[in-house]
């Protein structure tokens, strides 16, 4: 292979017009790349802004079935749901999740009424509705106890398939639950029901938003790091994806996104699977502030880190940004 070099070889050539640079571009992203997160709230015709999240409501179930209907139209594929659970609803042990009419479950229905085309994905862990914000059932010290935990979750993807989830996502990292859930899914008959696996989901502060979102800010006690990973860990997310799939996860995700992007990449290579990130609410916050200062383009900072998530080699990215980004796609 011969290598020319300048004054032969001029690499802005190729830049020099928006044709030639359309013509040579890497990487595209279309709203067929986007997951919109949205966060439900009891009651009828209800939007409750997100004082974290600007810009960001929580919406009863009607609105939540015509935030569907508007990102089917923009060709948006899914959308992921966050019940706001009331708080007299939730207990220590967080029975609320597997009341097969709880606020989960009665938007899974409206939309699968509502919008029969697009993908539902619900989250399985049981922080909405447990009264100390953890994802699963804990102990005296405080410690969420895995085996204990994995058979609610079990229950909780069931109830939650059964009202018309597309893909199961267990965000709870306890060990054993991708393959506890997908025996229990294939014994009911839910075959074609996906799992999407948070299967690196770190211990991190970007999750602060969200947690203003579903209530459970002034709730958790203590912190998540003795079940999410430590950022300080990259080949531990490896074992985490090898895991999950040898469970039978049929998709994976990489939680948070933009400070994770090595580790998107290192999994993209190492596994032929579908990789999908989550631009978490610390992240949707961060760009909302800059933009608020005055410090930054929206439009462009938004499309520029969803790109860099198809670079690193996602599939596809949930997003706060999903139904913007997606009209900014269209033109
Ligand atoms: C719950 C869950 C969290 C997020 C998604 N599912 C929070 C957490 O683990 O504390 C965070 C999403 C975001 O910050 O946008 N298990």
């Amino acid at each position: 292979m011969s290598h020319a070099s300048y004054p032969a070889l001029r690499l802005r050539r190729t830049r020099s017009a928006p044709w030639s640079r359309a013509m040579v571009a890497e990487h595209v992203i279309t709203p067929a790349n986007l997951i919109w997160p949205l966060f439900i709230a009891e009651g009828k015709g209800v939007e409750e802004p997100i004082a974290a999240l600007p810009g960001v409501s929580r919406w009863s179930v009607d609105g939540i079935a015509a935030r569907a209907r508007e990102a089917a139209a923009l060709g948006i594929p899914c959308i992921a749901l966050f019940p706001n659970t009331p708080s007299h609803l939730r207990s220590e042990r967080g029975e609320e999740a597997l009341n097969p009419d709880n606020l989960m479950c009665r938007a899974i229905a409206a939309v699968r009424d509502a919008v029969p085309e697009i993908g539902i994905l619900t989250d399985v862990a049981l922080d909405p509705y447990t009264a100390h914000g953890h994802d699963g059932i804990v102990d005296d010290q405080g410690r969420v106890r895995n085996d204990e935990t994995l058979a609610v979750l079990v229950e909780q993807a069931l109830v939650q398939a059964r009202a018309g989830s597309s893909i199961i996502a267990p965000s709870d990292m306890m060990d054993g639950r991708v393959g506890a859930i997908r025996a229990r899914l294939e014994g009911e008959g839910f075959h074609d029901v996906q799992i999407m696996a948070y299967a690196a989901k770190y211990a991190s502060a970007f999750y602060g938003p969200f947690r203003d979102a579903v209530s459970t800010r002034g709730l958790l006690k203590g912190d998540k790091r003795g079940y999410q990973m430590d950022p300080a860990n990259s080949e531990e997310a490896l074992r985490e994806v090898a895991m999950d799939l040898a469970e039978g996860a049929d998709t994976v995700m990489v939680k948070p996104g933009l400070p994770y992007l090595d580790i998107i990449r290192r999994v993209k290579e190492r596994f032929e699977v579908p990789v999908f990130a989550y631009a978490v609410s610390g992240e949707y916050a961060m760009i909302e502030a800059a933009v608020a200062a005055g410090a930054a383009d929206r439009d462009a900072m938004v499309l520029e880190t969803l790109m860099a998530f198809r670079r690193a080699g996602c599939s596809g990215v949930l997003t706060y940004h999903a139904l913007h980004a997606a009209r900014l796609m269209e033109g």
